[in-house]
């Protein structure tokens, strides 16, 4: 049998992405990797909840407490590093990671973000804000992209896409409703078993 390679996932809420990935890799459709840690930069968010009933360890780095981005980012790599993680899934992760730390995992890094990049994205699109701002602008398809994380917000190599039919009368809550059940619960773990296959081929 292959080597799976190390996954922890960061998230900062409701953590349903965090779920699908729990469930793909339950389901076989994640076989290349195990998500082996859960860290939040929050405390009492429900996505620990979720990692606790699938018995991932989980552990909080609570950025308010911290000094500095930079000090928030050190404990970060102490952990990640120490639990020899191979891949970082960004899942509902709501801080922006400096061009140092992105660099020290280059290429290991994914992120979901809730529209068809380029659109909507970049600083200040995240949440509900991306669905407000796809819905004024009155685009008619959305979606969402996998993309891996670089200095730039959003700017990294796109892995995969899945576009979502905006209906009439949404609101932003329907939308990102639509989008996380159409296409981020979906190409997220197929990103995840993607990027894992290759990490674990070229190990
Ligand atoms: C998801 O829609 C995710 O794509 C988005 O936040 C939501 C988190 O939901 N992420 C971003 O906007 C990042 N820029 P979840 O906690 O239920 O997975």
């Amino acid at each position: 049998m292959l080597r799976r390679a190390k996954v922890a996932v960061l998230v900062s809420g409701g953590g349903t992405n965090l779920q699908a990935l729990i469930d793909a890799e339950r389901e076989g459709i994640i076989k290349s990797g195990s998500i082996s840690l859960v860290v939040s930069n929050k405390p009492g968010v429900f996505a620990l909840e979720r990692a606790e009933c699938a018995g991932i360890p989980a552990k909080v780095i609570n950025k308010k407490e911290c000094q500095s981005s930079l000090e928030f980012e050190a404990k970060l790599i102490e952990l990640l590093d120490s639990e020899g993680i191979e891949l970082i899934v960004l899942a509902g992760f709501m801080c922006i990671l400096s061009e140092s730390f992105t660099t020290h995992y280059k290429d290991r890094i994914i992120n979901v973000h809730p529209s068809l990049i380029p659109s909507f994205c970049g600083e200040g699109f995240y949440g509900l804000r991306v669905h407000e701002a796809a819905l004024s602008y009155g685009v008619k398809v959305s979606g969402a992209t996998v993309h891996f994380v670089n200095e730039i917000p959003d700017g990294g190599r796109i892995i995969m896409q899945k576009a979502v039919e905006v209906k009439e009368g949404d609101t932003p809550e329907l939308l990102q409703r639509r989008i996380m059940e159409e296409a981020e619960w979906k190409i997220l773990p197929m990103s995840c078993e993607l990027v894992c296959s290759e990490i674990v081929k070229n190990a």
